[in-house]
């Protein structure tokens, strides 16, 4: 049995009563960690007294946010990982993160176990569990929110009868988790998949009034991260946010799709990524003219593949760390600008250039005086379709005709 655990705190209502029921409950000592991963507008030293207030014998704050930009936010942009071919794993990247604060802390106090509070519903539980065996086997992992089985207004009452500092109020209608990369919203109307979100969960997109003016941005990459925003450099979490007023402002960014969990439930999920969603697009762009064919296609494919395990939860396991060192290596030349044009709803790229551009005047122009060695395509045509021909002579007459 644990002795001393640390718990992933948010300062909200599931992790206020959880700090105290898993004393009452669990016999354990709570150490709560809050992560910094750019939440909006947290009063961190606020969300730290709430935990003690709870009963927590030790509460922490991290600033992860550089790191959660550099060694998560950034890998996956590298990767264009899109779940689903859609979403850009705005949670999913945070877990692993807060999994390494929860394991260092649980070295730093002392504790034999970690904490978190997920419902057993969700990819979040996943996440957590998954990444802290991956980094810390010995160490056990509660989930005191998945056992405890009581409703909202349940934690409410419980919260009230313990003296613990809550705001919640009863109705919450939302579940929302947000960072640096892009903000979830979920529940309230919108379990009716057919129901139009609300304008009121809109917060990173919500159009500024009035709209700005259409506008550019040229974002620049080396080696597949973003460095600069209209020749400014700026460090990526400061890159990051600025892009998300900038396009944000146009109202463009939103997500509204149908999932499916890792624990078989299709779910209905609205997300605001206008930063993460606008890199992709830029960068994925820019390796149209960096990557060799053959790479390119090849990566396309894996990158299904990683945004399926980093949404699984499996980002620190060997075939992600694999891939990891994949993408890395594609990632030599894409170095170069790409254009994005702005305005309300819409964000396009009208523009790509390279140091490293395989991208050849000489041989795309359709001018007479192109460097193209046409006479080399007449044999290769006939080279290329020379199966297809043999078949068709052989068993053209079997062929069915069009619509047969
Ligand atoms: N469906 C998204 C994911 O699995 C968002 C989850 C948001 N988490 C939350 N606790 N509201 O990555």
């Amino acid at each position: 049995m644990a002795k001393r655990a640390v718990l992933a705190y948010s300062g909200g209502l599931d992790t206020s009563v959880a700090v105290r029921w898993m004393i009452d409950n669990m016999g354990v000592e709570v150490v709560a960690l809050a992560v910094d991963v750019g939440q909006a507008a947290e009063d961190w030293e606020l969300i730290r007294q709430r935990a003690l207030g709870a009963g927590a014998v030790e509460a922490v704050v991290v600033d992860a946010r550089d790191e959660f930009a550099r060694d998560f936010c950034i890998p996956a942009l590298r990767a264009n990982a899109l779940y689903e071919g859609r979403y850009p794993l705005v949670s999913a990247l945070s877990r692993p993160v807060i999994v390494k604060h929860l394991v260092a802390a649980a070295r730093e106090h002392g504790a034999d176990a970690v904490a978190h509070g997920c419902t057993g519903k969700g990819n979040d539980q996943v996440r957590f569990e998954v990444s802290t065996r991956a980094l810390a086997p010995d160490l056990d992992v509660l989930a005191p929110v998945r056992t405890w089985g009581m409703t909202r207004e349940d934690c409410i009452r419980y919260a009230d009868e313990h003296g613990i500092p809550i705001t919640a109020t009863k109705e919450k209608l939302y579940s929302i988790d947000d960072n640096l990369w892009g903000r979830a919203i979920e529940c309230g109307e919108m379990e009716d998949p057919w129901a139009v979100p609300p304008p009121g969960v809109w917060l990173l997109t919500k159009p500024a009034d009035p709209v700005p003016e259409p506008r550019d941005v040229v974002v620049r990459f080396e080696q597949g991260a973003p460095v600069a925003l209209d020749g400014e450099d700026l460090a990526p979490v400061e890159l990051i946010g600025r892009l998300t007023e900038i396009v944000g402002a146009y109202g463009w960014g939103r997500l509204d799709m149908v999932e499916n969990r890792r624990v078989g439930i299709k779910s209905r999920e609205t997300y605001e990524c206008p930063a993460s969603l606008a890199l992709i697009l830029a960068h994925a762009d820019l390796e149209s003219i960096t990557l060799e064919r053959d790479l390119a296609r090849e990566k396309a494919r894996l990158e299904h593949r990683y945004a399926e395990l980093v949404y699984d939860g499996l980002w620190f396991s060997p075939l992600k760390e694999a891939l990891d060192a994949f993408v890395a290596e594609s990632q030599r030349f894409v170095t170069g600008e790409v254009r994005l044009h702005l305005s309300a709803g819409s964000c396009q790229v009208t523009g790509r250039r390279s140091d490293h551009s395989l991208y050849d005047y000489g041989l795309a122009t359709y001018d007479a005086a192109d460097s193209f060695r046409h006479e080399d395509s007449a044999g290769f045509v006939r080279l290329w379709g020379l199966s297809v021909e043999t078949w068709a002579a052989r068993q053209g007459g079997r062929v069915r005709p069009a619509g047969g």
